[in-house]
């Protein structure tokens, strides 16, 4: 089980245990990731989690420069993740702000994250950078088959969305009466948590 370091944010030690419990069903990595458009209106989608960032705690996920999500995290970085684990029947709702990591970002350190991300990627994944515009019109089938981009380093499309958490609201179903605990960050980045109704 790859715990919370013990200096990590309070409901770190809850999402390790439930993404723990749900790690034979190998879906435990899937969560949806919410922005909003120009025009104000939610768009929503699975994308897949790549890890954590320590000090403070802030999640990954890899995406193409190309595509609609990073044009909104350009305009408007507030994200809502939300992740469910059917096996200890969990949602946990990460209400945060995005930070998009394309090459040529200012932070080094943060460009060597997006070296390393990338170099974790089978071929399948790393492939579909190359791939036309996502969202264009259906290309020819040809045009997909290309192989896929070197590991050596990442390819100008290939992106991270790091998620700074401001407030995460975590509901559990298997106590009954169900069980609810919002965890919000101040200021100072300090956490505290409160117990809700459901
Ligand atoms: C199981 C699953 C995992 C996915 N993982 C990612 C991912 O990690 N990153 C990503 O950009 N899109 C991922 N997608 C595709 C997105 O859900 C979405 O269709 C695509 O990124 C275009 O979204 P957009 O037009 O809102 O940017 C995944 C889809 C599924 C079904």
């Amino acid at each position: 089980m790859t715990e919370a370091p013990s200096s990590a944010a309070p409901w770190r030690e809850p999402l390790a245990r439930a993404r723990h419990a749900h790690d034979k069903a190998g879906l435990e990595d899937y969560l949806q990731l919410a922005t909003i458009r120009p025009d104000g209106t939610p768009a929503n989608r699975t994308v897949v989690f790549r890890g954590f960032l320590e000090h403070p705690d802030r999640l990954l996920c890899a995406a193409d420069t190309r595509s609609e999500k990073v044009e909104q995290l350009h305009r408007n970085p507030a994200v809502e993740l939300c992740w469910y684990f059917p096996r200890s029947r969990e949602q946990f709702r990460v209400r945060g702000t995005a930070t998009v990591i394309e090459a040529g970002h200012p932070d080094a350190a943060m460009l060597v994250t997006r070296d390393t991300v990338w170099l974790g990627l089978s071929g399948s994944v790393r492939v579909q950078f190359a791939w036309p515009d996502p969202g264009g019109l259906r290309e020819d089938p040809a045009v997909f088959d290309i192989p896929a981009p070197a590991k050596a380093s990442p390819p100008a499309e290939f992106c991270l969305i790091v998620v700074e958490p401001e407030r995460v609201d975590h509901l559990q179903l298997r106590p009954f009466p169900h069980e609810r605990h919002v965890y919000e960050r101040d200021g100072a980045g300090v956490w505290a948590v409160t117990a809700v109704n459901p």
